[in-house]
């Protein structure tokens, strides 16, 4: 499907939900507010790759939504659920060759060179959010 809607309301604080999206995983993150808080302490952070303000990346800070492909060869990074590894920087691990993302899904090590892409999607309300 071009256009998906996703109803955010049982979403937990902290919780992370994959979607599939044009055929690809959508992650999407109900950020705490520590979640939030450590990823805009990095937003001038010399070893961001792809350097973006975690601002830039989120309509409402507290969802974080992004397309679930590694920037480099296209793996799905690990990290959406709890037994899998977030990686050194709380975000995402691509297990292909090493990759590390925050939890603003900014590329903090390579080879990936780019942040995880940030679809385009609008909230219909509090808790729905229309992608695509
Ligand atoms: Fe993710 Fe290579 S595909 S690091």
């Amino acid at each position: 499907l071009a256009t998906i809607e996703v109803d955010l309301s049982s979403i937990e604080p902290g919780q992370r939900v994959t979607v599939k999206w044009r055929s690809q995983p959508l992650f999407l993150v109900r950020r705490t507010p520590e979640m939030v808080a450590a990823a805009v302490a990095d937003d001038l952070n010399p070893d961001l790759i792809d350097p973006q303000a975690d601002a830039e990346r989120v309509q409402r800070s507290e969802w974080l939504v992004v397309v679930g492909v590694c920037t480099h060869l296209g793996c799905i990074p690990l990290g959406q659920r709890s037994d899998e590894p977030h990686g050194p920087y709380n975000g995402w691990f691509c297990p292909c060759h090493g990759s590390a993302y925050d939890v603003s899904g900014r590329v903090r090590r390579g080879p990936a060179p780019r942040n995880l892409h940030v679809p385009p999607y609008v909230f219909l309300d509090e808790s729905r959010i229309r992608i695509g």
